[in-house]
């Protein structure tokens, strides 16, 4: 537990007010929660004003990455050539990508075709053809401050069955997106990105989730979309996290690939979708960052 912050101190969130003026009402909304055994949110991740103005523009570089391999992606592309794209984009406007070097990532992108859940890792002899389904996921450190975002391109005629299952998911990420407003709880925005993916026969992947972002990569908390309404953690205005479910159009069951410890696959074998946004809770609802 937080120690004790006497009300005419300086608040904790470095706005320089007087505690009892600034989170002072906000920490003891958070305490009523505490006290009904409610997961409540540590300080330390709740942004101030001027964070949030800095992650906003750590944000713009992963936006314009994203819009720009939109218009460019294409069919006899390979996805090393994306790597390189996503690589120098970044670093010309002042930016890390955050994957390379990320626990021994070897690329600056995750591109995942197909039966690829995610962390796909980019090669020369991974060309795109018509058909395929791929999401792209972008990562930037911005003057230390991260952006995490991916979207799925369907590469030339691609099956209706893959065209819903890259639209569904998408839906799945915007039904989540309705239920993130502050002093509700992150299963409510769980289970609603769930239940459209089960109304239209798919599963989501349990074992790897969203998180918080922004001053880290993977900050707390762990983001998971097989949840419940009104479980998980309280969301409060200030906290920023990724909605980013990967939904499988056969079963849930995935493995990764035992030689490079990263890719990972559907274990049928069946496509996989994913979409990635980052949301901010505002004190009246949401605002999103980064898609
Ligand atoms: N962008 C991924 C995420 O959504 C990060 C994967 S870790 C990496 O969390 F090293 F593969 F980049
Ligand atoms: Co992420």
């Amino acid at each position: 537990m937080a120690k004790q912050i006497g009300r005419n101190e300086p608040c904790w969130c470095g706005s320089g007010r007087k505690y009892k003026v600034c989170h002072a009402g906000f920490d003891e909304r958070i305490n009523s929660y505490r006290e009904k055994e409610c997961i409540v949110p540590p300080h330390k991740i709740i942004k101030t004003p001027e964070q949030i103005e800095k992650i906003k523009e750590s944000c713009k570089i992963n936006i314009a990455i994203l819009d720009y391999l939109e218009e460019h992606i294409h069919e006899g592309m390979n996805t090393a050539e994306i790597d390189r794209i996503v690589h120098d984009m970044t670093v010309e406007r002042g930016g890390i990508p955050a994957p390379l070097n990320y626990e021994g990532f070897p690329y600056s992108v995750c591109t995942s075709l197909n039966d690829q859940v995610c962390h796909g890792f980019p090669s020369e002899d991974v060309v795109l053809k018509s058909g395929d389904i791929i999401n792209v996921d972008c990562s930037t450190i911005l003057d230390g401050y991260f952006s995490d975002s991916s979207r799925m391109f369907c590469i030339g005629e691609v099956s209706p069955e893959k065209e819903k299952l890259v639209r569904v998911t998408r839906e799945c990420v915007e039904k989540g997106l309705a239920e993130v407003k502050p002093w509700g709880f992150l299963g409510d925005m769980g289970q609603a990105v769930h239940d459209h993916a089960a109304a239209n026969g798919y599963t989501v992947v349990r074992e790897i989730g969203g998180h918080g972002v922004g001053l880290e990569f993977h900050e707390e908390p762990w983001v998971g979309y097989n949840s419940r309404r009104g479980e998980e953690m309280l969301m409060v205005p200030g906290m920023i996290f990724t909605i980013e479910p990967m939904v499988n159009m056969g079963k849930q069951a995935i493995y990764t690939d035992p030689v490079n410890e990263w890719e990972v696959y559907t274990k049928d074998h069946l496509p996989s979708a994913q979409w990635e946004i980052m949301v901010l809770v505002t004190e009246d609802g949401h605002e999103v960052l980064c898609w």
